[in-house]
This record gives C-alpha cells, sequence and structure tokens, in this order.
C-alpha cells in the first residue's frame, strides 16, 4: 500500500463517549439516530458507523441509497434511515436494503408499494412536514391526504412525521425554534388523529436535543455533535445558560501531514502564488504536502496555522491545490518527515475545526465533511 503524506486519525473512543453522552440525555427509549451522511460529517462512513452501532446506537442517519449501499456492503447492522431524496425509480433499492426513509409524494410512496408487492416487506415512512425552513417537505394539509393515500397501500408503514430546524442553532434567540416544534407538535397530533395513535415524532438534530428534551419525542437525529463538535458558539451559550450538568463532547477527528522540505528564504523574498506574502527576516518556511485539493480551504492563505513540535507555524502565502507553506522559523530543530497537525492537539496546544472555520470563513460542519474522501481516516 503506497504511503499517504496527509490522514485522518479518527478516535473511536471519542465517537462512542459521545454516543454515550446523547443515551445519557435521551434516555433509553428514545432511538438515537446518529448522522453518517456526508462520509460520516468527514470521519469516514463506515468507520462512524460502526463506532456509533458499537456504542448503542439504533439506528443510522444517511442522506442517500449509495450510503446506505455501501454501509450494507460492509455488514453494519443498525437499521439504516434515508433523509435524503429516494426516486420512485429507487424504491426497489429502498426496499431491498430494508431502509426506513423521509417521503413527502404520492409518486415515492405507490413505487414503494409496488417494489414491496411480494417481499412481505413493509417500507417505514417519516413525512416530511414543512414547519419553516422551507426546504424538503409538505404542509400539514398535503401530509394529510399522503397518510389517506398510504392507509391504501400494503406495502408502505407511515411510522413518523419528520421535520427539521431551521433556527436553533445560529441564534440564542429561539423564539422561531420554538414555533416550528409547536407547530410540528400540532401537526402530529392532527396526523394521529387520521387513524395512526402511533404515529412517532422526529424533529431533533444536534442543538435541539441539548437543549430541549421536550424535543427529543421519539427519535432524535443527532449530526454534528455525535463527532463531539458543538453546533456553535450560541449552542453552547444557551447549553450553559441552561444546563446545571453540561455535556462533555469529545471532538474525534485529528488532520495531520508531515514536513516534506524545510529552507531558509531570505528576507525581502515572496512566498507562494500571486506573492502575497513578502519576508521581512529569513525565514525557515516549511513545505507541507497538502492543499485545497485534500480540503485545506484557500481562504486559510496568510491566515491559518499548524502546529509542529507542539508550537503554531502560522501560514505563509497561498495554499495551493497540493502544498502550503508555514513559517518555523520559532520551532527549533523542524526536519522533513516531520508530523504536523493540522486539526487536533500537539504538545499543550490545539487547532480545532472551529478555529479553522473561522479561518476560511465557514463553519465546523463544512471544515471536516469538506475534507477529500482521498484522505485516509485511520481509526485510533
Ligand atoms: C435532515 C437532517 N437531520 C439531521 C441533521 C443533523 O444536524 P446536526 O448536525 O446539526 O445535528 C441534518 C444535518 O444537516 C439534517 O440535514
Amino acid at each position: 500500500m503506497v504511503q499517504r503524506l496527509t490522514w485522518c486519525e479518527i478516535s473511536r473512543g471519542a465517537l462512542q463517549a459521545n454516543i454515550a453522552e446523547f443515551r445519557r440525555l435521551v434516555g433509553p427509549a428514545c432511538l438515537l439516530a446518529p448522522t453518517v451522511k456526508a462520509n460520516g460529517y468527514g470521519h469516514g462512513l463506515v468507520l462512524a458507523a460502526r463506532a456509533f452501532a458499537e456504542a448503542g446506537a439504533d439506528v443510522l442517519c444517511v442522506n442517500d441509497l449509495w450510503e446506505a449501499s455501501v454501509l450494507h456492503e460492509a455488514g453494519v447492522a443498525l437499521p439504516l434511515h434515508v433523509v435524503g431524496r429516494v426516486t420512485p425509480e429507487q424504491a426497489g433499492e429502498a426496499v431491498g436494503l430494508g431502509v426506513s426513509l423521509v417521503a413527502y409524494d404520492s409518486d415515492l410512496l405507490d413505487a414503494l408499494d409496488a417494489a414491496a408487492a411480494g417481499s412481505g416487506r413493509r417500507v417505514r415512512v417519516h413525512l416530511k412536514l414543512e414547519t419553516g425552513t422551507n426546504r424538503q417537505g409538505v404542509g400539514l394539509d398535503e401530509a394529510r391526504q399522503l397518510v389517506r393515500h398510504a392507509a391504501g397501500l400494503s406495502g408502505v408503514a407511515i411510522a413518523a412525521v419528520a421535520t427539521h430546524f431551521a433556527d436553533v442553532e445560529d441564534t440564542t434567540d429561539h423564539a422561531y425554534a420554538r414555533q416550528q416544534l409547536a407547530t410540528f407538535k400540532a401537526g402530529l397530533a392532527a396526523l394521529r388523529d387520521e387513524g395512526l395513535p402511533d404515529l412517532k415524532g422526529d424533529i431533533a438534530n444536534s442543538a435541539a436535543t441539548i437543549l430541549w428534551p421536550e424535543a427529543h419525542l421519539d427519535m432524535v437525529r443527532v449530526g454534528i455533535s455525535a463527532y463531539g463538535m458543538w453546533p456553535s458558539n450560541e449552542t453552547l451559550v444557551s447549553a450553559t445558560l441552561t444546563h446545571r450538568d453540561r455535556l462533555l463532547l469529545r471532538p474525534a477527528l485529528a488532520w495531520k501531514t508531515q514536513v516534506a522540505q524545510v529552507k531558509t528564504v531570505p528576507a525581502g523574498e515572496y512566498i507562494g502564488y500571486g506573492r502575497t506574502h513578502r519576508t521581512t527576516h529569513d525565514t525557515r518556511i516549511a513545505v507541507l504536502p497538502v492543499g485545497y485539493y485534500d480540503g485545506y480551504d484557500r481562504g486559510m492563505s496568510n491566515a491559518a496555522y499548524v502546529l509542529v513540535r507542539g508550537m503554531r507555524a502560522q501560514v505563509r502565502g497561498r495554499v495551493c491545490m497540493n502544498m502550503v507553506m508555514v513559517d518555523v522559523s520559532d520551532v527549533p530543530g523542524v526536519a522533513a518527515g516531520d508530523e504536523v497537525v493540522l486539526i487536533g492537539r500537539s504538545g499543550d496546544d490545539a487547532v480545532t475545526a472551529e478555529q479553522v472555520a473561522m479561518w476560511a470563513g465557514t463553519i465546523n460542519y463544512e471544515v471536516t465533511t469538506r475534507i477529500a474522501e482521498s484522505v485516509p481516516r485511520v481509526a485510533v
């Protein structure tokens, strides 16, 4: 196997500890359904799924049937729930994979019914109710029509109603999210009155799960925080204000590379494309074999730092496609082959995904999911 020069180390222990924290929070009766879509939020789809399964998760949320098929082939035995689009043409695959899924149109319900015919299976469907995010889903009247339509289909069971919050994590003012929760609960009650008294409720993401026990209902779809990251500073502030017993989250991902070359650049010379950095003194530069192709955002040019031998080394010049230059003038003894931490701990210092997000002008969600799939994920 050819050695890779940039890789991610994923702590299985951290992933499992986070699941244990959420189990403590939601109790035994609520289905704990960590979200492994987007390559397990960049942690590796199969790796994350296996760790969550071993830690006692009940269900795994995937985005699509392709992700479900990868987990199926990897032998992951937990029930899989598809939260993104399944087309009517994919109904046979959905039945074959035995997934539950989100639906919001009768064409898909009919296709699932036809695909399940004769198999003895009933596809469990979570009807997606629109409550104010205006993304995926339908309003209550249409949802009611779908429930009535599904009543005549033997291959489909409307098992739950689902929705997704628009604005829990971006604010400490939760009036809008609370209105969504109220709209959802009223919708759930109305749909139960359509002859489905056991209809389940499925609404909470990480932030809602952390902040509101009343949003747990029957299943929580915890994404970012299952990987040990807070959804936002606002969520951390809200949780600190409302919890006496604060949630302990353990970031599971470290992203590393190694020094490719060290050189002294004389004072007054330029570094990298566009000559955006000019040295003011003789500068020791380490060249790193990682770049925006790997997901190290070009926005971090001249902005970020990495850790070498436990010390900070500032990015100098532009991040290139496959290389980055960092200033190691103040880090003694750096040599080719030294380990470099792009995200994670080194010595008594750390670079967090949140810091990287700040430098890159984005959020921690995007930072870890954007680490290229070609970067190996190694379980530690
Ligand atoms: C439908 C759905 N459910 C759950 C989640 C998990 O959200 P979070 O990562 O904020 O917990 C997401 C994330 O994008 C989502 O799209």
